[in-house]
This record gives C-alpha cells, sequence and structure tokens, in this order.
C-alpha cells in the first residue's frame, strides 16, 4: 500500500513536471507502457507465493487504475492550457485600424476618351480602330495628300521606311473604313497619333478621336448641330460652337470649330486669352477626291468629318497647363481623377 501511494506520488510529480502533451505522454509510458513500472510490477508476479497473489493482483490493478486516472485528469488540463496559448497567440485586436489599399483611378485621357464615345454612341455613331503604324497611302496620298503636297510639312512625321510611317492622324481610318463599308456611316475612332512635335502643349504621342458621317444629303448644319450637342455634353450646358474657315487637303470645305469659353463664359478671361473662344478642332465636309478614292460616288453621297485632340479636350476641361504632366504618371496628379 505504502510502496502504491509513493509511486503515485512520484508520477504525479512527473506529470506537473511535463510542459507539454509530448513530455506528459512520455511521463505516462514510463508508468503505464510496456517498459514502465507498473507493468514491471505484474511481472513480479511469478516470485510471489500462490496465495499472496490475487491480493498482490488487485493491489497492482488499484494502482494501475489511480494512475491512469491521474494522468487522464493531467492530460485535460494539459489540452485546456495548450488551447488557451494557442487563442492568445492568435488574438487579433478588432479595434486596429485595417490596411486601406490606394484606390485606383481613371487617366484623364481615358475618361475624356470615354465621355467622347459616350456623347457620340448617342447620336448612333459606331467606334472603328486603325493601326498605329500606316503606310503613306491612307495617311497622305488617298487623303488628298500627295507626295509633292505643302500640307504634308505640316505634320513633321516619324517614317519608318519610304512607304511606312507612325500615323500622323486618325484621319487615316475614315479611308480604311469608307474601303470596307458603303454609307450609311457614322463613325468614331479614336487612337494613338505621332508627329514630331514637343512643347507645353504638343507632345510626340497624343491621341485623336476621328468623326466621319457619310450619306445621302448630310451638309455643314449637320456637322455643326452634332458639335453643338458634343460642347454642351462635354463642356456646360450653355456652350456655343462657331465654325472659322480653314483647310485641311481631305475637307472642302473646311473649318476650325472655336468653342464658347467655360471658364468666362465668353466675356474674355486668360484661358480663352480675352477671346471668349478656344479653338477645339478641326473638321469640314469631306473632299469629294476622298470619297472618289474609296469608290463612293461624290454626286450621290456627301459627307462631314471631324477630327479633335483627346489631351487638348483633356487638358481644357480639367484646366491643365501642361501636356507632360500628363504623360509623367505622378501619382498626386492622377489622383486628383478619383471619383
Ligand atoms: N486630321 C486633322 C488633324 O490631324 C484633323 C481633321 C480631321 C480635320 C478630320 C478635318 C477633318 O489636324
Amino acid at each position: 500500500m505504502d510502496e502504491n501511494d509513493r509511486i503515485v506520488e512520484e508520477a504525479e510529480e512527473a506529470a506537473s513536471e511535463a510542459e507539454d502533451s509530448r513530455a506528459l505522454y512520455e511521463a505516462r509510458m514510463k508508468f503505464l507502457g510496456k517498459a514502465g513500472k507498473v507493468t514491471a510490477l505484474m511481472k513480479r508476479m511469478k516470485e510471489i507465493a500462490a496465495e499472496m497473489r490475487p491480493a498482490f493482483g488487485k493491489q497492482v490493478n488499484a494502482l494501475r487504475e489511480r494512475l491512469e486516472a491521474m494522468f487522464a485528469e493531467h492530460e485535460e488540463k494539459m489540452k485546456r492550457q495548450e488551447l488557451e496559448r494557442k487563442l492568445a497567440a492568435e488574438q487579433v485586436d478588432v479595434t486596429m485600424p485595417g490596411r486601406r489599399k490606394r484606390e485606383g483611378a481613371l487617366h484623364p485621357v481615358t475618361r475624356v476618351k470615354n465621355e467622347l464615345i459616350d456623347i457620340f454612341s448617342g447620336m448612333g455613331f459606331e467606334v472603328f480602330e486603325g493601326p498605329e503604324i500606316e503606310n503613306d497611302y491612307y495617311n497622305f496620298t488617298a487623303l488628298n495628300t500627295p507626295a509633292d503636297h505643302p500640307a504634308r510639312d505640316m505634320q513633321d512625321t516619324f517614317y519608318l521606311t519610304d512607304e511606312f510611317l507612325l500615323r500622323t492622324q486618325t484621319s487615316a481610318g475614315q479611308i480604311r473604313l469608307m474601303e470596307k463599308k458603303k454609307p450609311p456611316i457614322k463613325m468614331l475612332s479614336p487612337g494613338r497619333v505621332f508627329r514630331s512635335d514637343d512643347d507645353a502643349t504638343h507632345s510626340p504621342m497624343f491621341h485623336q478621336m476621328e468623326g466621319l458621317v457619310v450619306d445621302r444629303g448630310i451638309t455643314l448644319c449637320d456637322l455643326q448641330g452634332m458639335l453643338d450637342k458634343f460642347a454642351k455634353e462635354m463642356f456646360s450646358e450653355t456652350s456655343k460652337t462657331r465654325l472659322r474657315p480653314s483647310y485641311f487637303p481631305f475637307t472642302e470645305p473646311s473649318v476650325e470649330v472655336d468653342v464658347s469659353c467655360h471658364n468666362c463664359g465668353g466675356k474674355g478671361c486668360p484661358l480663352c486669352k480675352g477671346t471668349g473662344w478656344i479653338e477645339v478642332l478641326g473638321a469640314g465636309m469631306v473632299n469629294r477626291r476622298v470619297l472618289e478614292n474609296c469608290g463612293v460616288d461624290p454626286d450621290e453621297y456627301t459627307g462631314f468629318a471631324f477630327g479633335m485632340g483627346i489631351e487638348r479636350i483633356a487638358m481644357l476641361k480639367y484646366g491643365i497647363n501642361n501636356i507632360k504632366l500628363l504623360t509623367e504618371n505622378d501619382v498626386r496628379f492622377l489622383e486628383q481623377f478619383k471619383g
């Protein structure tokens, strides 16, 4: 009996010293395992006088039961402690401020481009995109600008070879579309264009939005009506447009389109240089030579075309004074176009 108490005490001590479940398991094996103390006691059975054996066996079984109960209790406690430790280590402070994701914004050029597409697709225009590398024919010759034409000088051009160049104008898309599609045509063609030009308001790469309408009975009035609607939606409800005579080889007559200054309402301010008007785009009635080049009969069909610089519109609309801001991608600038 004393011997049992001593063993239980010893086991209790070993169990209390165990710091984790693995150590506790090892302690348990020392007493209850195959090579443990209890098993060793059982093996001594043979050495004991026959009449003493039942009593001895009872004692050993009682010891085993006490030890099993004791270890079970310790295991239970250990499990609880380990769970508590784990929960404490993985605790999350839900009151801490979260890590905010930086929100992106559409680039002003993309915004204006999308807005233009919205405005004109509302008037029934379809988007058509031409290639950025063009050949001389589509960029110039078919647009009534033959090789010796002085208007070629107006667009300082990046030539890749004698025949291929980076397109200087989205007008090349007019020809590509008219070769494919017969009138009625209502086309909108956005895209990058390239010119050897570089100052505060010009960049060697910029974006244009081309428009082309060809059908029976199209007149300059249709052009002005559509541009008026465009100006009102893009700038202000009270915007007006005016046409001034101009020259492009591929339109006849050609016009420069001014929009009343949205900054001063037409009274005159630094933005419009005191004139009340801002030049926004070039346009005109499609030159009959261009229609002929595309197999469209100019006695049956007429049309108008316009082309505007998307950067220019964005600069006017958002009061941006240097075109370089649009390609530097400084987040402090871009973040102002959120929402
Ligand atoms: N392509 C001309 C330019 O780049 C703009 C334009 C387009 C003019 C269509 C008239 C008609 O300046």
